[in-house]
């Protein structure tokens, strides 16, 4: 009989995250940020806050523990001549804890590869910044039938390189990019299904106990009126949330919804 492993590998973490995207000058931030805690009481689920770059320090001065903040992008350098990028040590000085690496909208409209990405996840690891590889399949994709294919590959491509020892250190999120912005949120089954897909790559590259530890967050429309069916649905660990989450009210409402489903 196979020997027990001793080693005690991370508990599965349920998180929720707010994507503000290229939203919120400092002022509008710290203002946010008075008006949340207060609405989050009783919410014991970690509450992660991604923020533009300049609002970074002021925000995680402003607010305490168990608030974790962190960005939507980076390079993969670690400082040199790359006009207007920005290093993970840059962030990690600012008070940031993890980066969202390959949004959708980084692939879509500033063409980073999967490769790129790759060396990104490698670079937030190495300087104490938790990856949150963002995937997730186009229209097309889906009603093609490309879904299983273009998450293995983003998954592949995106993880190469992270030793079993960090992959717990990273968090996934599939977003279907036909349901970001769009207000069309992918129905339960569709994500349930698409969950247990990347969990079976996850567990192909890393093993089942692994691939059912790993955190998995929907994004994707998330709402308060969706909140509740999609964080009831097997797999689904915790969202990253846009929109919703610009208003502190709405996504306080999402935090209440995601902590019943996962007291
Ligand atoms: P959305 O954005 O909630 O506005 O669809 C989600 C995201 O892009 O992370």
């Amino acid at each position: 009989m196979a020997k027990e492993s001793t080693v005690q590998l991370p508990k599965k973490e349920s998180i929720l995250i707010a994507n503000w995207k290229m939203n919120k000058t400092i002022r509008e931030a710290l203002k946010y940020v008075e008006v949340l805690p207060p609405l989050l009481e009783g919410v014991t689920m970690p509450i992660w806050l991604s923020v533009p770059f300049t609002a970074i320090h002021p925000v995680r001065q402003r607010l305490g523990n168990p608030f974790v903040i962190g960005a939507q992008n980076m390079n993969d350098a670690t400082s040199g001549a790359f006009t207007g990028e920005i290093a993970a040590v840059m962030i990690k000085e600012a008070g940031g804890d993890f980066v969202l690496l390959g949004h959708s909208e980084r692939r879509q409209y500033f063409h980073e590869s999967d490769e790129f990405i790759n060396r990104k996840v490698l670079r937030a690891l190495e300087s104490s910044l938790r990856p949150v590889l963002c995937i997730g399949e186009g229209y097309e994709d889906r009603e093609g039938d490309k879904t299983q294919a273009v998450l293995e590959r983003q998954l592949t491509e995106g993880l190469k390189g992270v030793m079993p020892e960090q992959i717990l250190t990273c968090l996934i999120a599939y977003e279907p990019i036909w349901a970001i912005g769009t207000g069309k949120t992918a129905t339960p089954e569709l994500v349930a299904q698409t969950h247990a897909m990347i969990r079976q790559v996850i567990s192909s590259l890393y093993g089942d106990d692994t691939a059912s530890r790993m955190t998995v967050l929907y994004g994707g429309s998330v709402s308060p009126s969706t909140a509740a069916t999609l964080s009831a649905t097997e797999g689904v660990d915790g969202f990253l949330v846009g929109t919703a989450s610009l208003d502190p009210e709405s996504f306080a409402k999402i935090a209440h919804l995601s902590e019943n489903a996962h007291p």
